[in-house]
């Protein structure tokens, strides 16, 4: 990029129109009819939600999570004024339909629903059929657009990767995707896929936080993806990264005691554990610490406490380091002592 391009690499300026051509044709792949000029770059999907947020919020809005959620959707649309309506979670269709329809129904009307509908970080869950059209349904019966939140909606294992809602509902859906998870997270790069009526407000609202995503990385990203082909990189990572899955649920199943709970994801990067009645995660951590396996209490990704359940990564250990961290955290588990 340097040689060829250097001069504009490290200058300010327009969105990369090569880059945005790559992204319509990956969406397009999945059956989402998008244009060039409708792919809005951000600085990760972590900008976007941000961006969203402030093109959808006021500050005493509301806005519709789910019960569990990555901790960056809360900062993005939650806030001191701000009211979070939460979605309860079905391990089968990977939300209650129920309580997201009664959600998008509150008053006052909330702004937004943020959706998660692949891989869900942290729950590992992808929302069935049934629960994609009860989404759609219910959110445009009651006016709320969805931000659909899809980092992970490539990394599937099992089978094709599904259409994005955006596919079904372009003018109520602000789809957000990212090259963190399917490339690399230092790149700093995930877009919008947004109605081109919005582009110009979103450009304003970006430019208020960094004026413009790194021009160098930009071109670096359509350079890697044009001479090496994103489908290939994604065919290994997909393959490595079933391996590690299935290590550990295999260690999981093998280890833990009777009575833990844990997802089954057919892709993406997380399980989501709940253990027996009586336990302690954010116990568990400190000790888990010291024989150096780490994961993440549940209560970090929900409002109020949570303390037997925990997300597990798979993607960044090999599989045998795997079985030895949940071989570990099993003999943890087992001999902790339960509250009186
Ligand atoms: C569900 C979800 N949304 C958004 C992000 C932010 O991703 P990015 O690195 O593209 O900012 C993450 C990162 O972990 C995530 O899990």
């Amino acid at each position: 990029v340097l040689a060829e391009d250097g001069e504009r690499a490290l200058q300010y300026g327009p969105p990369f129109a090569p880059l945005q051509a790559t992204i319509a044709r990956l969406m397009q792949s999945r059956g989402a009819d998008v244009s060039p000029d409708q792919v809005f770059l951000v600085t990760g999907a972590q900008q976007g939600l941000h961006v969203a947020a402030r093109l959808l919020m006021d500050f005493d809005s509301a806005a519709v999570v789910d019960e569990f959620v990555f901790t960056g959707v809360r900062q993005a649309f939650g806030g001191p004024d701000r009211t979070l309506v939460e979605v309860k979670w079905d391990p089968t269709h990977g939300l209650d339909s129920r309580s997201f329809e009664s959600a998008v129904s509150a008053a006052p009307t909330p702004r937004a629903a943020v959706v998660i509908p692949e891989f869900h970080n942290p729950l590992g869950a992808s929302l069935s059929e049934d629960a994609r059209r009860a989404v759609l349904d219910a959110a445009s019966r009651a006016g709320v657009p969805i931000i659909e939140d899809d980092p992970y909606g490539l990394l599937s294992f099992d089978r094709p990767p599904r259409a994005p809602l955006l596919a079904a509902a372009p003018d109520r859906v602000l789809y957000l995707g990212s090259f963190s998870k399917i490339i690399a997270p230092s790149l700093r790069l995930g877009w919008i896929v947004a109605p081109e009526a919005l582009i110009d407000r979103l450009r304003v609202l970006k430019e208020s936080v960094d004026l413009e995503c790194s021009a160098f990385t930009q071109r670096t990203t359509a350079l890697y993806m044009e001479e090496f082909g994103l489908e290939s990189h994604l065919v290994r990572v997909r393959a490595e990264y079933r391996i590690r899955r299935d290590a550990m649920l295999a260690a999981l199943e093998a280890d833990m005691p009777t009575g833990t709970r844990f997802s089954r994801p057919e892709g993406g990067m997380f399980v989501w554990v709940e253990l027996p009645e009586g336990l302690d995660t954010l116990r568990l951590l400190a000790e888990a610490v010291k024989v150096g396996v780490a994961f993440v209490p549940g209560g970090a990704f929900a409002s109020g406490p949570s303390p037997r359940t925990m997300r597990l990564n798979f993607s960044n250990a090999d599989p045998g380091t795997i079985a030895e961290g949940i071989g570990r955290l099993g003999q943890l588990v087992a001999g902790q002592p339960l509250p009186s």
